[in-house]
């Protein structure tokens, strides 16, 4: 057991945030296979501080038995603090605020926050500290190595996340720069959680349970963060936490698959509605198939013909009928 400020925290993985990707529905079915702690997708401080209709969805979520983060960007401390206090205003249900550190879109970046905020160390402590004092609820913060290979600075701002209270650190071991490609640095960042006085979570192409288990190894991490791995094989949750638990691991079959698509697509067609649950979903439900023959076409159908649910049943129910002919 771990714990995030006041929150007691069992298992191994943390449902990664991802724009566009884990909202509501999605965090709800993929919650079930095992998620120890859980952030939405990142939301604007100052959409909130506008009052935007759209960015209030992202934080309209009923009360979760898995603690639910709210993950604010932007780059002041005194805004954040203000977005925070309008979270607390409209949920009840959050557990606690994440900031992001570590976002490398240019639209975000050249406003000063997300990644960028990497190349000011003390205005990370700043934030971290504005909103501890409004609120007692944890404070964790999701950075990066650094902005690029030659200015590798995740140790000062750990250093001041943690003099400034912060309760937990995400850390996607790649800079800025790297964006989402080439190999996270976990041996730069061996041992990490021996210098740091708070739970660490790590980040970075977990896509099995053998890269789970090597990158906590590595950086002695807490928690996991399972994300674009997760997508279309939520057993990998389950699978990092069989192991921990010495279980035997799960290998889903096409139909076990083929279930898991259409339930998380019932999900997020509850949260959004069919018309636009289904578009979101034609990014999501090829992954499901990623690893089985002849699914080329199956993968194209999914990214381009899902308009109402029954277009999912009709797709999948055809693929299995020709793979078991
Ligand atoms: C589509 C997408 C959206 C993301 N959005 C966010 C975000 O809103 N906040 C954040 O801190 N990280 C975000 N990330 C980063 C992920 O949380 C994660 O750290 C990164 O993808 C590395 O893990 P992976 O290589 O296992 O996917 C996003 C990643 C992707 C692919």
């Amino acid at each position: 057991m771990i714990k995030i400020g006041s929150l007691k925290i069992e298992g191994k993985v943390l449902l990664a945030p991802m724009a566009g990707v884990t909202s509501f529905g999605y965090r709800k079915y993929m919650n079930q296979f095992g998620v120890s702690v859980c952030v939405t997708e990142m939301v604007s401080d100052m959409g909130l501080i506008y009052d935007n209709a759209e960015t209030k969805t992202y934080i309209d979520f009923p009360k979760s038995e898995i603690p639910t983060g709210v993950q604010l960007f932007g780059n002041s401390p005194e805004n954040l603090a203000k977005a925070l206090l309008i979270c607390e205003k409209l949920n009840n249900s959050i557990d606690f605020y994440d900031v992001n550190m570590g976002c490398p879109v240019n639209k975000v970046t050249k406003t000063g926050a997300g990644s960028a905020l990497l190349k000011n160390p003390k205005l990370c402590g700043d934030i971290i500290r504005a909103l501890k004092a409004v609120t007692n609820k944890p404070i964790t913060a999701k950075i990066r190595l650094g902005w690029d290979k030659k200015s590798i600075n995740y140790l000062e701002v750990i250093k001041e996340l943690e003099n400034a209270g912060v309760d937990m650190i995400g850390i996607h071991a790649r800079t800025t720069k790297d964006l989402y490609s080439g190999v996270p640095d976990f041996e730069l960042i061996r041992d990490l959680r021996k210098q740091m006085n708070v739970p660490l979570a790590i980040s970075g192409n977990i896509y099995t349970v053998d890269d789970a288990v090597r990158a906590m190894e590595i950086t002695g991490a807490d928690l996991v963060m399972v994300a674009r791995g997760g997508i279309g094989n939520p057993t990998l949750i389950s699978n990092i936490n069989h192991y921990y638990k010495n279980e035997e691991l799960e290998s889903p079959s096409l139909v076990d698959q083929i279930r898991y698509c259409k339930e998380l697509a019932k999900s997020i067609i509850e949260e959004k509605g069919e018309f636009v649950g289904m578009r979101v979903y034609r990014a999501i439900a090829p992954k499901f198939f990623a690893s089985f023959p002849n699914s080329k076409k199956l993968k194209s159908r999914l990214s381009i013909e899902l308009n109402k649910y029954q277009d999912l049943e009709k797709i999948l129910d055809e693929y299995l009928e020709e793979f078991e002919k």
